[in-house]
């Protein structure tokens, strides 16, 4: 088999005797479009933590194409092109859509390190940060400061800042949450037109968004892998059904 952009070999993670992810063998394959999906509590947001480094695994491993980076920190997995979102945002509220974006784009070309501010006085970080901006519709949001935008476009910043890392593989938790109906049409279209040398894995309750974006699903129930196959086949998984999609997919 192919070397997966990424792979989790055993995973496993205990707070004291609750076990939230339990033995998880997953790929992410290069130019993956893969959803995770199970209750609340099934460690979905558990085995993001695991991939980025913001949790150490109980047992198992965590490979980028075939490298091990089990025990490697946060921010050198960022460097290695692992972006991920947040559940819920965090963001520098005072400073503008535009200072936010260039944040990671100036850190990338390997211009950090100055103030925050500075990031955006660079021709070459401000162009880029601009073409992120306008790929998730926020053009004309560019010069406001985050607390004055809505919390779906707040949701969109986050994308673009992610992408701003240029990632190799980029891990969105449950980005349309919050996000009025109306607009996860953006949102949709902005993941759909992301080029496929990013990897992306997402965690989201709308089986909508879900059904929408996804060629792959996983099936998180109690931090083990409960079934993974094509979006027809989970869709036509009576267990699943049983379990977990109730008539989400009936409606
Ligand atoms: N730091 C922690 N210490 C102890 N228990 C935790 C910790 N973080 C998460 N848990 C527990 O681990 C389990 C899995 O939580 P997790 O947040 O990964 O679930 P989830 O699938 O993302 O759920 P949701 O769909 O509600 O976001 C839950 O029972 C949660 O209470
Ligand atoms: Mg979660």
């Amino acid at each position: 088999m192919s070397t997966a952009r990424l792979e989790t070999k055993g995973l496993s993670k205990n707070f004291g005797a609750l076990e939230v992810a339990r033995e998880v063998n997953f790929r992410l394959e290069a130019g993956a479009r893969h959803a995770l999906i199970g209750p609340n509590g099934a460690g979905k947001t558990t085995f993001i933590n695991l991939l980025t480094g913001a949790l150490a695994p109980s047992k198992g491993k965590v490979l980028l194409e075939g490298e091990d980076l089990t025990g490697l920190p946060q921010a050198r997995r960022v460097k290695r092109g692992i972006a991920r979102t947040f559940q819920i945002n965090q963001l520098f509220r005072g400073l503008t859509v535009l200072e936010n974006v260039c944040i990671p784009v100036f850190e990338r070309m390997g211009l950090g390190g100055g103030m925050l501010r500075a990031a955006g006085r660079r021709a070459e970080v401000l162009a880029e940060a601009m073409r992120l901006i306008e790929m998730l519709k926020l053009g004309e949001d560019a010069g406001r400061r985050i607390v004055e935008l809505p919390y779906g476009r707040q949701r969109l910043v986050e994308i673009a800042i992610a992408l701003g890392l240029a990632p190799r593989v980029l891990l969105l938790d449950e980005p349309a949450a919050g996000i009025p109906s109306a607009e996860t049409h953006i949102l949709l279209d902005a993941i759909a037109s992301l080029p496929r040398d990013i990897a992306v894995l997402i965690i989201e309750h709308d089986m909508e968004v879900v059904f929408r974006f996804a060629e792959r699903i996983t099936v998180l129930v109690n931090g083990a892998v409960y079934a993974e196959g094509a979006p027809q086949q989970i869709a036509a998984n009576r267990e699943v059904r049983a379990v977990y999609l109730g008539n989400a997919l009936d409606a």
